[in-house]
């Protein structure tokens, strides 16, 4: 599990964390949600060490990486699997080459292991028959594809993802968003995804923290969303009749579980109809 405790950044004058504290739950997949300059990504670089924050404590099983000496944090860092928005590949390089430089950089394994390696995550991700193309002859989907290869290829337990849905249509979309939770539960990966996807916020998040303005201003489960009573929340969420529709119906769909009736019954939750 990662805990955020009491966060701030500010760049200049510019305040962009105020004080955020929420946790990642281990082994699910938890999102970040929120609108754009809330600082979903910011918070995220803090998380992986790319921006120190001006206080507070990122707690990797209790253990505070802002205050860890460089041998612990590189330790850390090992375990941490990114996907990059855009999923900045190399471009000079094959797909192979680009799941291969990780295993190269950061694994003491023969070559022949890691080239079977390699060989397995490009399977998983379905991408076997692309191991000898270039980046600029594949789609974007297949790219953000290569680059969670890429991120699972050292076997993290820490996946961050940031908005790995950006630039591609619904269905494909949907595609990521299944092979991500899938990893997840798989490799009992704990992972955190910065998102606008409302998809992805209905399907596969298991857990969500909603940034507003650089606060963390909700945060709860998935099926907890559903009757949030944030107004910021619902505002951002439910943003359109048909979202407010599909709210409505989800509502109806989990009155008929019998322990969710009667949480919603003594929250006085009911559906209108
Ligand atoms: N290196 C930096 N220097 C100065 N300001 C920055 C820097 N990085 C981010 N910011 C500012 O911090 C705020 C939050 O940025 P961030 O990128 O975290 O937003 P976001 O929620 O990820 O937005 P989006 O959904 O558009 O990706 C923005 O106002 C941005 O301009
Ligand atoms: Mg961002």
């Amino acid at each position: 599990m990662i805990e955020l405790v009491n966060i701030r950044k500010s760049f200049g004058e510019k305040v962009v964390l105020q004080d955020v504290s929420a946790t990642m739950q281990a082994g699910k997949t938890n999102l970040i949600i929120g609108s754009s300059g809330s600082g979903k990504t910011v918070l995220m670089k803090c998380m992986v060490g790319l921006v120190k924050p001006d206080s507070g404590k990122i707690l990797y099983n209790g253990k505070d990486f802002t205050a860890m000496n460089d041998k612990d944090k590189k330790d850390i860092r090992q375990e941490i699997g990114m996907l990059f928005q855009g999923s900045a590949l190399f471009d000079s390089m094959t797909v192979e080459e680009n799941v291969l430089f990780p295993l190269d950089m950061f694994s003491v394994g023969s070559y022949k292991e890691k080239r079977k390696r390699v060989a397995e995550c490009l399977d998983r991700v379905n991408l076997s028959d692309a191991a000898k193309k270039f980046p600029a002859e594949i789609s974007g989907g297949m790219k953000k594809r290569v680059g969670i290869a890429r991120a699972i290829v050292l076997n993290p337990k820490y996946l961050f993802c940031d908005e790995p849905n950006s630039g591609l249509d619904p269905q494909t979309s949907l595609v990521i968003d299944k092979l991500i939770s899938e990893l997840t539960k798989e490799y009992n990966i704990t992972t955190v995804i910065n998102t606008h996807d409302m998809n992805t916020v209905m399907e596969s998040g298991d857990h969500i923290v909603y940034m507003y303005q650089g606060l963390k201003q909700w945060e709860g489960s998935n099926k907890e969303i559903i009757f949030a009573k944030d107004e910021k929340l619902n505002d951002f969420i439910f943003a359109s009749d048909f979202l407010r529709d599909a709210k409505e119906m989800r509502q109806m769909e989990m009155f008929q579980d019998r322990d969710w009736r009667n949480k919603m019954k003594k929250d006085g939750n009911e559906p209108k109809s």
